[in-house]
């Protein structure tokens, strides 16, 4: 197995004209999105959506009238949102389905939508992505780190190492390596790098520490969601 990784936003743009035909993409955005998703689908959400934009977001809307409307700007609720884009908001019951649009997360989730499959990844279903990677053994895969704005964010550096790791075997191209170094030099103490890390303090700033421990949890969640004809579903 070949283990890949995608660290930036640009090269996530580039996602779309590849050819991810044999590649299994696994995306990460552990503060917050795919934590969010995540835990929503842990909660009892059946489906979950990821569009790109708000407009999209209302568009989908109109096909699942009964979905709630979930995300972020800015990392705040959008105007008219049911829901903004912390995990604890996606750990009450009754969201049967979910549209979802955030900055960055939901955006490399639908760059990836040719690849052969999309697993969505954080830190909260780590084992669960371990044990679904090696049962299913594919030719290649790309851990996809969304970022944060046009940046790199150490924390989905970081998850994607701990996955790479569990495969000793695997071949690492230079990318997964560097991911696998990040993760080496935080793996004893996860929680304080995702407080290092921007997007940790710009939550912690805005009295959202909550969040940040929620998503530094380590396989609390035993399941992996799976991106198929536009919709998250359990996998
Ligand atoms: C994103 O998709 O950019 C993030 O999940 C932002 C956030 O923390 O809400």
């Amino acid at each position: 197995m070949i283990i890949d990784a995608v660290l930036t936003p640009a090269e996530i743009d580039t996602l779309p004209q590849a050819d991810l035909s044999s590649t299994v993409c696994v995306v990460f955005d552990v503060l917050r999105a795919t934590s969010s998703i995540l835990t929503g689908l842990a909660h009892g959400a059946e489906e979950i959506r990821p569009v790109v934009s708000i407009d999209e977001a209302l568009a989908a809307r109109e096909a699942w009238p009964d979905a709630v409307l979930g995300g972020e700007r800015f990392g705040d609720r959008i105007d008219g949102f049911d829901l903004g884009n912390s995990p604890l908001e996606y750990c009450r019951a009754g969201l049967r389905r979910i549209v979802t649009t955030t900055t960055n997360g939901t955006v490399a989730l639908r760059a990836c939508a040719s690849a052969r499959e999309v697993w969505v990844g954080a830190l909260l279903n780590m084992q669960a992505l371990v044990d679904r990677l090696r049962q299913t053994a594919p030719e290649r895969v790309t851990l996809v780190c969304a970022g944060t704005f046009r940046e790199l964010a150490l924390e989905d550096v970081l998850a994607a190492g701990m996955l790479a790791t569990a495969f000793p075997d695997a071949t690492l191209t230079d990318a997964a390596q560097v991911a696998v170094a990040i993760y080496l030099q935080h793996r004893e103490n996860l929680a304080a790098a995702l407080e290092l890390a921007k997007n940790g303090r710009v939550l912690l700033a805005s009295g959202r520490a909550d969040d940040v421990a929620w998503c530094a949890q380590v396989s609390r969640l035993p399941l992996v969601g799976i991106l198929r004809d536009g919709v998250i579903r359990k996998g």
